[in-house]
């Protein structure tokens, strides 16, 4: 086991969290989080997100790490592992394996949306198109069928032949490369959209000035939500990352580095955004399309603009690509090690069946538009399912399992590798992983059921 861990695992800790940190950051950052702080109000969700990340994401991500480097395995062996008499606690990984499969279904739609973005502004195809064009071309490609089921398709294959060609190797020296490039590109795009002149207040004050009133259980279950999917926390992919981190990294400082990369990529990305939003007329409130139709308009407006649209769709088609790595790493780990299949026949047969349940999210933009179930389409009800329900529920299984049930020693000797290390925050780690984490998880599952 010891040989094959060294063999599949990552070769240093910079190569580790970066990996990781490449999971993290993603879609769930420069999509998902501006539009989710549109819909819930600007600066308080801001607020409880950062909240959340310090006092929930952290530990539990530590906790992930814990799991995984611990047991050697993916999230269903992990279980197993640490709990041979206790087959139950495998129902965790399981339903971790189905909450990555919706993610990804879903995940991969929006991924595909990218790559024709990158497409469309190879050819400058939104250059010089007014604010309404762009928005009736997005709607257009976005309601169609072929298109938008070949971009996720093409996805799907980009992430398999990484997975298949080995992701240590490939991811750790991308990962190097890609997210200090993407992380210039938006500091540049900060300084374009800051100096934009009028919306930049408006823009700035939505996101930085918390109106308290806003604050309600739906705001602190989206918040939770998407720290946690931003994290890529409660659903086993940290835990089968954690398997690969090697045992003389640093596990508190490592989760520590990626919560923090990975919060200032969001924060950048809404300074980008609600600044442009304001400026350009438009509702912050606009939902999963906002990024797709305000960033155009910024391109427009500046000089170069068309060149930086192509970086930055490409940059943007990284991220997205170093996280749908993340997430069929989490089921070929498990096709892999629990049902000894080769690496290429799982990355294949997963994404197949990827792609059948998320062609229904794609379509669910256009043919399947009036299939709603809760009042949500197929892509919103995937969407928030994961988000506000499965992961939170997969956090709180397992908060239980590692403060509860398994060896306070064990834990301990793993965040401190042996007790080689002195891990001074021990005990308000495990304070926050017995009582506050499960506590908090249930009292916002609980408000979060009753506000609908
Ligand atoms: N965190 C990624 C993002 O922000 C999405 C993601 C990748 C993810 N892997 C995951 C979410 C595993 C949950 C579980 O884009």
């Amino acid at each position: 086991m010891t040989t094959q861990s060294n063999t599949r695992g990552f070769t240093s800790n910079i190569g580790a969290i970066l990996a990781a940190a490449g999971g993290a950051v993603g879609l769930g950052n420069i999509w998902r989080f501006p539009y989710t702080l549109g819909n819930n109000g600007g600066g308080a969700f801001l607020l409880v997100y950062v909240f959340f990340v310090l006092l929930i994401g952290i530990p539990l991500m530590m906790t992930e790490f814990i799991i995984g480097r611990r047991s050697q395995k993916d999230p269903i062996g992990a279980y197993r592992t640490l709990a041979p008499k206790h087959k139950g606690w495998m129902l965790i990984g399981i339903f971790n394996i189905l909450g990555a499969l919706l993610i990804y279904a879903f995940y991969s739609v929006v991924a595909g949306w990218t790559l024709n973005y990158v497409v469309l502004s190879c050819g400058n195809q939104l250059g010089g198109c007014d604010s309404a064009t762009i928005a009736q071309k997005f709607a257009e490609f976005t309601q169609g069928s072929f298109w938008p089921l070949f971009y996720q398709f093409l996805f799907l294959v980009l992430t398999a032949a990484v997975v298949f060609m080995g992701v240590q190797k490939g991811i750790e020296k991308m990962s190097k490369i890609l997210m200090p490039a993407l992380f210039i590109l938006l500091i540049l795009m900060c300084v374009r959209s800051l100096t934009l002149g009028d919306g930049v207040r408006n823009g700035l004050n939505f996101l930085f000035k918390p109106d308290f009133s806003k604050i309600d259980g739906h705001c602190l279950l989206s918040a939770l939500g998407q720290s946690f999917f931003s994290l890529s926390i409660g659903m086993g992919a940290m835990v089968t990352y954690g398997s690969y981190i090697r045992k003389e990294d640093k596990l508190f400082n490592s989760s520590l580095w990626i919560a923090g990369c990975d919060s200032l990529v969001a924060i950048l990305a809404g300074v980008v955004i609600f600044p442009a939003v304001f400026a350009f007329g438009m509702s912050p409130a606009a939902g999963p399309e906002l990024v797709y139709i305000v960033l155009p308009n910024v391109f427009n407006s500046m000089p170069g603009g068309a060149i930086f649209a192509v970086v930055f769709f490409l940059l943007l088609t990284i991220a997205a690509l170093t996280s749908t790595i993340s997430l069929l790493e989490i089921l070929v780990a498990t096709l892999v090690e629990e049902f000894h299949w080769k690496r290429s026949v799982a990355a294949v047969v997963s994404s197949l069946v990827v792609f059948t349940v998320g062609a229904f999210c794609t379509l669910s933009f256009g043919p399947l538009k009036d299939v709603q179930i809760h009042g949500f389409t197929i892509f919103d009800l995937f969407d928030r399912l994961t988000a506000s329900y499965l992961m939170p529920i997969g956090a709180l299984a397992m908060t239980i399992f590692l403060g509860w049930f398994f060896p306070k020693a064990e834990v301990r000797d793993e965040l401190s590798n042996g007790g080689t290390l002195k891990v001074k925050a021990f005990d308000v780690y495990y304070f926050i992983l017995r009582y506050v984490a499960p506590i908090a998880l249930i009292i916002i599952l609980v408000s979060g059921l009753i506000g609908k």
